[in-house]
């Protein structure tokens, strides 16, 4: 009879322990350990790890630098979010929200390519892959599809079709024979991601693999899953709007301040160019509560709307509720406004919310989320030719906010009259422009040239 062995891993971060703890020792959090079994059915378990045989240790400076070798992979955001080509023999992880449109993402990718490419999904058929793919419109003969949960088989199919690139979607429906745990368990997935990373590193093939994500929005598996791929990509958006954002979030090959954004469509994704034009909804000049910042995410600029609804409170205490902006900012913003500026507000309810579905950390839209509360407020319309970017500190002053020049030429290019901006933003070129620059240093000021 194969002999088990039976382990605790802490889901967390992956720690293994020989019997049940309540706490981990390695990470600290409470009550993470789950009992996982592990057999040694084909040798005792032991892989090997080493990846490549012979190598001695080198001098820095003998160590020449060629550039990496890169695949383009023709959807020309992901291309760039990736530093600039898919590295070969580098293991991307993509994660996201369940119907997000990481398979939908992925195929595409698989779909455009003149390299040989093996999808292997765990999850769905190769009919309903195929069903996708019909969906999507696009026709390759390079592309293959496996559905298989086996890593052993996987990998023997990966000699059989020799690919260029692989796609396993995803690691949690994985699993080795090895290890007698259910797929996605913290040991599974830390056992398959390491042979797949084997796979790509012995082998120069990247390897993309999906991710399930927690509900808390962090890829399901341990911490250590992150920590050995090279690339963690994370795809999100609302599931109610079709815009969907593409982040990396950590890139051994490139930088992490990237970002994309793509349009679900009813035949697959777009990517958008240009956000500023489909965010903004060319609206009427004589609505209130609205207002344009300009913003700054990934390196790219674009302009987002806010708006905002204030009215008198039906009950006692006053509701305040934001989409897609930190409740707790609001909540600064408003005590600002009433103490640094004498406006009553504390008796009303107030909604944010901005447009398309966005999510934004960005503290530069301050001045646009006041802009709209005020707007709505008194019921008056902001000029629709209005832009704002800066940042409100607790004392009411308008703080400088960074790549101001970038926000600025935004704006201008998208055909705003006018940008309101911190006034402690310096060495700004306000001549030669098509924009006329308002400077303001305190909210009290921005009250009074808001609707001048
Ligand atoms: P999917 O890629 O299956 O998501 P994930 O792999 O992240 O779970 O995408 C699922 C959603 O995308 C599904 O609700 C249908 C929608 N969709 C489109 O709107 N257009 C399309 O062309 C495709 C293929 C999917
Ligand atoms: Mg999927």
């Amino acid at each position: 009879m194969a002999k088990t062995k039976i382990a605790y891993y802490c889901s967390n971060c992956g720690h293994e322990e020989p019997k049940w703890v309540g706490k981990c020792n390695a990470c600290g959090q409470w009550n993470t350990f789950t009992e996982e079994v592990i057999s040694s059915k084909k040798g005792d378990g032991i892989l090997p790890r080493k990846l490549i045989s012979h190598e001695r240790p080198q001098k820095i400076k003998d160590i020449t630098l060629g550039t990496e070798e890169r695949i383009d992979i023709k959807l020309g955001e992901v291309n760039r979010i990736l530093g600039g080509g898919l590295v070969k023999g580098s293991l991307v992880l993509l994660g996201g929200e369940p119907g997000i449109g990481k398979s939908t993402l992925i195929l595409q990718m698989a779909l455009m390519l003149n390299n040989t490419v093996l999808y292997v999904s765990g999850e769905e058929s190769v009919k309903q892959i195929k069903l996708r793919a019909e969906r999507i419109g696009v026709n390759n003969d390079k592309c293959y599809l496996l559905s298989e949960t086996s890593l052993e088989n996987i990998l023997t199919q990966f000699d059989n079709v020799k690919p260029d690139i692989v796609v396993v979607d995803s690691v949690q429906t994985i699993a080795t024979d090895i290890i007698d745990s259910a797929p996605g368990s913290v040991s599974q997935v830390r056992e398959c991601t390491s042979r797949l990373l084997q796979y790509a590193k012995l082998n120069a093939v990247p390897v993309f693999l999906i991710g399930h994500i927690t509900k808390d929005g962090n890829i399901a598996g341990p911490k250590v899953l992150e920590h050995i791929v090279d690339t963690v990509l994370q795809f999100e958006g609302d599931m109610h709007n079709n815009y969907r954002i593409l982040r990396s979030k950590k890139n051994r090959f490139g930088s992490t301040s990237e970002l994309g954004i793509f349009e679900m469509l009813s035949d697959g994704l777009r990517e958008i160019l240009n956000p500023s034009k489909v965010l903004l909804s060319e609206y009427d000049d004589t609505l209130s509560g609205q207002a344009v910042a300009a913003t700054v995410d990934g390196g790219r600029s674009f302009l987002i709307e806010v708006q905002a609804l204030v009215s008198t409170a039906a009950y006692g205490t006053p509701q305040r509720s934001a989409t897609g902006f930190d409740t707790r900012r609001l909540n600064m913003l408003l005590a600002v406004l009433e103490k640094r500026a004498n406006f009553k507000i504390s008796a009303k309810d107030v909604f944010l919310n901005i447009a398309g579905g966005i999510k934004v950390n960005d503290p530069a839209i301050d001045l646009a989320v006041i802009a709209a509360i005020l707007s709505s407020s008194a019921d008056i319309a902001v000029s629709s030719k209005f832009c704002f970017a800066g940042e409100i500190g607790l004392s009411g002053e308008v703080r400088p906010v960074a790549r101001i020049e970038q926000r600025i030429s935004e704006a201008e290019k998208l055909g705003f009259q006018k940008i309101f901006i911190s006034k402690y933003n310096k060495d700004i070129d306000v001549k030669n422009r098509n924009i006329d620059v308002v400077v303001i240093s305190k909210i009290e000021e921005f009250l009074r040239s808001l609707f001048a």
